[in-house]
């Protein structure tokens, strides 16, 4: 059968809710041996929020705040949605997953597909361009996509190397339907995963095959593990050539292209991946000095904020670019 016309989707709108606590790395100054300085000089990071454990910014919570600013601000009604896709590492819980939980929260009774998918930082891309495949297919109308994550629970606070990097947040996006004639449409999409990087950056204990004892709890083997120096050398080649190949798939070329959202994991990676594609750091959109690294919710919390602030219009052409642990890695290339 042949439809009379292919269905394009767009972003309708955007949220984003971060912890009220802020910490610097002042604080962090009291609590491991490093500085200000070091921190900064090499990741560009000055701060990051920490979720309260009292209640209130765990992941759905943080989703639920920031999925009501979208909705408010596209005219939409929760039961508007009709799929959730919730990208995380720091669900709530384990199961029910973690979109189920944020169906309930936001009062949406259409009983609307729910599902997670785990597939670290580049939890937010991951969820967009399938949220663009669901649409053309007919699954959904509109998806809420969401990057929600509680880093803060995963990271060994003792250690030095990793403590540093990481943040808590929620950024969120709603992908609907774009009407005939509308100029903002996704126009290309790239999903890929390399299992040969998974020692770069995992955490084996607290799964079937390693569940919890009390040992690790003891020596703190239950955290986050990453080699930092790997990370940032496979970082840069893939943000590159994920921005290359959804260019192309488009017609497109980095001039046509406004603004860069890339995933926010050091200000190093992100300039080196700039140079590496001849793109001036004016069209790069860069909050990692404010947040750190919230994995799932860089993306969403860098774009949501360059459009409220003006950066971002409609009609701009923007490349979102992200890679994570697994090693996962996606772009998007959109006209909003
Ligand atoms: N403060 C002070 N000194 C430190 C700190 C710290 N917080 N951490 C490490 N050091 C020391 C090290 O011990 C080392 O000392 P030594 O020379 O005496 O051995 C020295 O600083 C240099 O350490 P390196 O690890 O070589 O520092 P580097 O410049 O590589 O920076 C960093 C480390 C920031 C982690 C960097 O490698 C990085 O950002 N990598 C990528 C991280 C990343 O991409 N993470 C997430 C990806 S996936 C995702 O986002 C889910």
């Amino acid at each position: 059968m042949t439809t009379s016309h292919e269905t394009h989707t767009k972003i309708i709108s955007t949220g984003m809710y971060v912890p009220e606590r802020i910490m610097t790395n002042f604080d962090l100054e009291k609590m491991v041996d490093t500085s200000d300085e070091w921190i900064f000089e090499r990741t560009g990071i000055k701060s990051r929020r920490i979720s309260s454990t009292e209640g209130g910014e765990f992941p759905t919570d943080m989703a639920q705040k920031a999925t009501w600013k979208a909705l408010e601000s596209a005219g939409l009604e929760p039961n508007d949605i009709d799929m959730i896709i919730f990208a995380s590492v720091t669900p709530d819980q384990k199961l029910p997953n973690s979109a189920n939980l944020l169906q309930q929260k936001l009062g949406i009774t259409n009983k609307c597909a729910c599902m997670d998918i785990a597939v670290a930082c580049s939890g937010f891309v991951y969820g967009v361009n399938m949220a663009n495949s669901f649409i053309k297919t007919g699954m959904a109308k509109k998806v809420l996509v969401v990057g929600s994550e509680m880093l803060s629970t995963e990271v060994d606070w003792s250690d030095r190397s990793i403590c540093i990097l990481f943040g808590d947040g929620c950024g969120v996006a709603i992908v609907g339907e774009a009407d005939e004639g509308d100029t903002s449409r996704i126009l290309s999409t790239h999903l890929g995963s390399d299992g040969s990087g998974k020692e770069f950056f995992n955490q084996p204990v607290g799964g079937a095959i390693e569940p919890i004892t009390e040992q690790h709890l003891k020596d703190k083997s239950h955290y986050m593990r990453m080699k930092g120096g790997e990370m940032f050398k496979v970082a840069t080649r893939t943000l590159a050539e994920n921005a290359r190949i959804v260019l192309e798939k488009a017609g497109k070329t980095l001039d046509d292209v406004d603004w860069i959202v890339p995933h926010q994991a050091n200000v190093r990676i992100i300039e080196t991946t700039a140079k590496l594609l001849g793109a001036p750091m004016e069209k790069v959109i860069v909050n990692i000095g404010d947040y750190g690294n919230t994995s799932a919710a860089t993306v969403p919390i860098a774009f949501h904020e360059a459009i409220q602030d003006g950066r971002i219009k409609r009609g701009d052409l923007v490349l979102f670019d992200a890679f994570g642990a697994g090693l996962t890695f996606g772009a998007t290339l959109l006209t909003y």
